[in-house]
């Protein structure tokens, strides 16, 4: 299959470029190479390289193609904050334009790499695809209007589908620690204090980011039936956790590290748990490789083989937000 994938170069995308190839796949690579410079270990590379913004593409480059894979985007909800104009313009009108011309080409899959940040907020009950979605960011809303305007598109000879993703941790080459569970480790390690912003109760759906990865390659390869314009939430239904279980989770692995609540309530007030039977039903093979604490443990120990150090934990190279808040002048010519 050749598959043309954006955003390979981040923090899922290099998972996924190297189990598509490893799968025997022929990968094209888009990416503006936001995060240059900051990857921890080498990135794996596609067979063609793009180094584009995603909004420049032609039906041209993408045609040949069997199967568009979306990730570019101003990725996470505090980034997408930041300029919420660009954020409308890369991850919503840059996605919408991107699957048009992935239809015009004759590309027969688009694959879309959304959120369960659109749920937003809710009470103890576990939300599924059908449930009220309630986007609290720039970020979600973009995923949802996204998925509205592809799904329009979906006919016999082009099947969109919407990996609407838990909330990612573990390793990967092109490390983040902008995300709750890296985040939490990370300062332990650093600290030998476990530093949460909120009161720790915050539901969160997590899931490796590798995981998402592997999700994406089993979607390009299930039947067009399993798939054809569904929006399904990508975790597992065991992998729901408040920020406190995945403190817990951290302390087993440093016992000495302290728990602190840190006060600042912060910005971030998304709670929400999240069901998963659709994907098992749709694509009753497709099983999580990681659970947290399989994931936890691999990416201490990389933690460790690293030197992983107060200077990284402060600097820039791994949280997103200080790396892009230099460069938005690239998304913005
Ligand atoms: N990490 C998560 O927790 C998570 C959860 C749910 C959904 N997602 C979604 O999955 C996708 C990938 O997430 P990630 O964590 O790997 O993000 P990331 O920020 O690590 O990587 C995104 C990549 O896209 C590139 N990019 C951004 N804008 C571009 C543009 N206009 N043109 C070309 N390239 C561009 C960046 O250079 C970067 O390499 C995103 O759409 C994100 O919203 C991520």
């Amino acid at each position: 299959m050749k598959v043309f994938v954006t955003g390979h170069r981040g923090y899922i995308g290099a998972h996924l470029t190297a189990l598509l190839k490893d799968a025997g796949h022929k990968v094209t690579g888009c990416d503006l190479g936001l995060f240059d410079g900051a990857e921890w270990e080498p990135l794996p590379a596609a067979d063609n390289e793009l180094r584009k913004d995603v909004r420049a593409l032609s039906a041209k480059d993408l045609e040949g193609h069997d199967c568009v894979m979306h990730l570019a985007a101003i990725s996470n909800d505090p980034m997408g904050d930041m300029d919420p104009d660009l954020t409308w313009s890369v991850n919503r009108d840059g996605s919408t334009r991107l699957a048009d011309l992935a239809k015009q080409a004759g590309v027969g899959r688009f694959l879309f790499s959304g959120s369960c940040s659109v749920y937003g907020k809710c009470g103890s009950e576990a939300l599924n695809e059908s449930s009220e979605l309630n986007p609290l960011t720039a970020y979600a809303e973009s995923k949802i209007k996204t998925e509205e305007h592809v799904s329009q598109l979906a006919d016999e000879g082009f099947t969109p589908a919407y990996l609407r993703n838990a909330t990612a941790y573990g390793h990967s080459p092109a490390l983040r620690i902008d995300l709750v569970a890296n985040n939490l480790l990370a300062s332990a390690i650093c600290y030998g204090e476990i530093r949460i912003m909120s009161d720790g109760t915050p539901w969160r759906p997590l899931i490796h980011c590798k995981d998402i990865a592997r999700a994406f390659v089993a979607f390009a390869e299930a039947p067009k039936e399993a798939i054809h314009n569904k929006a399904i939430n990508i975790g597992g239904n065991d992998e729901n956790y408040q920020v406190k279980d995945v403190a817990d989770q951290v302390q087993a692995l440093l016992p000495d590290a302290k728990i602190a609540f840190t006060g600042e309530a912060g910005p971030d007030p998304r709670d929400y748990a999240v069901n998963f039977d659709l994907l098992n039903s749709c694509l009753p093979d497709f099983k999580l490789e990681y659970d947290l604490q399989k994931g936890m443990q691999e990416l201490y120990d990389k933690y460790r083989q690293h030197g992983f150090s107060a200077a990284d934990f402060e600097g820039d190279q791994f949280i997103r937000l200080r790396t892009l808040s230099t460069r938005l002048d690239r998304l913005r010519s």
